[in-house]
């Protein structure tokens, strides 16, 4: 691509590079906004008039603005193009203060919110977690507050290994829990070990996260999607892969299990061949009118890597997840994480008095029935509001797939955007290379806006459903 552009009498240096067009397209317009060398007011060109100037499709452009606009950097209206928004000002002075750091800037968010993949942030337990850590912290011991195990606090694997059997069917000896900042953390660390092993191509559902399969990429991985049909990710294709990310209890982001002779035909190739599964059980505590489905990992623990996350269930903020790992991995994993690589004693003793405390439970208990009444809401107001719109995916999780009309999902998205509501189109989670017939759907984490802001983002989305 080239690396400047000229249009609208304007002459930027943009550097897009990197393995995907629209992220790098998209960082290098933020960082020109965030640094000021896009004024706010200014006119950008139009999306097939920078497309032309870079030698990208237009499409590319367009979901970088809409990503912008989404974020609150641009702002789209009709009439009057896409602009630099006026709340994404560079500080007045962009030189540092002498001996301090370089001045930063939040962007400005959007009115409302209902991007998947955070939990309501307002609905934290602060005061039972910090009773839980006032007792942690009283409790341990002064050693613990050293380097200490690179697994991480045994009290906190004790703990999980107990959780995770008892509510998710999980097979977990305590010496082979891996604590990891966050599920990002362990997938690097997976990455990296499996790289070492000699692997090659991972295969990943049709539809995830991009984030996800970039760290793949990073650790030198090629991923390969799956197809998907009504029965969930097909794993017949997974002949041609060595390794295999999945989402089996609730796919993200489509929302359905894996047939149980999915499962089954999963869990059997690892057998046959090695191959080793990454389970991604995101937000297993969230089902809402059956029982959970259980992990995969119990039905072979010795080929399933199991994953899971405080992020959905407590806050992505605390970075604390854990991997429970097939004997045969434990040492390499702990050894590719390193002694220094931990996170922070006192929130790993804290989650680990929550959990054997009971406010763990008692948490996830009271998250889920308002989760459970704000998806309610959602297909109610859908169901009145927009009748061609298909809510699926609502068994679980913190988000809906919302089956639009064909060829809408651009449009619906870009007016969400200029209505100041920040929402992902299916098409944002489909894997490049996918084959899998695409559909038009929006993605919307119902879970995402605290309280008060609920019920206008539930009104800003059916204002802008077909
Ligand atoms: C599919 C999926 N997996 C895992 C995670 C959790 O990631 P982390 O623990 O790195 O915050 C998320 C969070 O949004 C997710 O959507």
């Amino acid at each position: 691509m080239p690396d400047s552009w000229a249009t609208s009498g304007l002459d930027l240096h943009l550097e897009a590079a990197g393995p995907g067009l629209r992220r790098g397209l998209t960082d290098a317009l933020r960082e020109a906004v965030r640094t000021g060398r896009l004024a706010p007011g200014t006119r950008l060109p139009s999306s097939r008039g920078l497309a032309a100037d870079l030698g990208i499709a237009r499409n590319t452009v367009a979901d970088a603005y809409a990503d912008l606009v989404a974020e609150g950097w641009l702002t789209a209206r009709q009439g009057s193009g896409t602009r630099v928004a006026t709340r994404a000002a560079a500080p007045p002075s962009r030189r540092p203060a002498p001996g301090g750091p370089p001045a930063r800037r939040e962007p400005a968010r959007p009115a409302h919110d209902l991007r998947p993949g955070t939990p309501d942030l307002a609905s934290f337990p602060r005061a039972e977690w910090l009773r839980a850590a006032r007792r942690a912290l009283a409790a341990a011991p002064h050693h613990a507050l050293g380097y200490g195990d690179p697994r991480g606090r045994a009290e906190l694997r004790t703990a999980l290994a107990g959780y995770l059997s008892r509510a998710r069917g999980v097979r977990a000896d305590p010496g082979h829990v891996l604590v990891c900042g966050g599920f990002s953390h362990g997938l690097k660390i997976l990455g990296a070990v499996l790289r070492a092993r000699g692997v090659r191509t991972v295969a990943v559902e049709s539809y995830g996260l991009d984030v996800h399969r970039d760290l793949l990429a990073a650790a030198g991985l090629r991923t390969e999607p799956l197809p998907f049909d009504a029965l969930g990710t097909d794993p017949a294709a997974l002949r041609n892969a060595d390794a295999v990310l999945l989402t089996p209890a609730h796919q993200f982001p489509m929302g359905v299990p894996l047939h149980p002779d999915r499962r089954a035909a999963v869990v059997d190739w690892a057998r046959r061949t090695g191959g080793v599964v990454l389970e991604d059980d995101y937000d297993g505590e969230f089902r809402y009118d059956r029982q959970p489905v259980g992990a995969l990992q119990g039905l072979g623990p010795d080929h399933v890597v199991y994953l899971g996350t405080a992020s959905k269930s407590l806050a992505p903020g605390l970075r604390l997840a854990w991997a429970v790992l097939p004997p045969g991995l434990a040492e390499e994993a702990t050894a590719a994480k390193g002694s220094t690589d931990t996170c922070g004693t006192l929130d790993q003793l804290t989650l680990a008095e929550f959990l054997t405390s009971g406010g763990y439970d008692r948490h996830v208990r009271a998250v889920r029935m308002r989760y459970r009444r704000r998806r309610d809401a959602l297909v109610t107001a859908v169901a009145a509001r927009a009748p061609e719109v298909r809510v699926t995916g609502i068994a679980a999780g913190l988000h809906a797939v919302l089956r639009l009309p064909p060829g809408t999902e651009r449009s619906v998205v870009q007016a969400a955007a200029w209505q100041g509501l920040a929402l992902n189109g299916l098409a944002f989670f489909r894997h490049p290379a996918a084959r899998t017939d695409p559909l038009d759907a929006l993605v919307i984490g119902y879970a995402t806006p605290p309280d008060h802001a609920w019920s206008g983002a539930l009104e800003a989305l059916c204002a802008v459903l077909p």
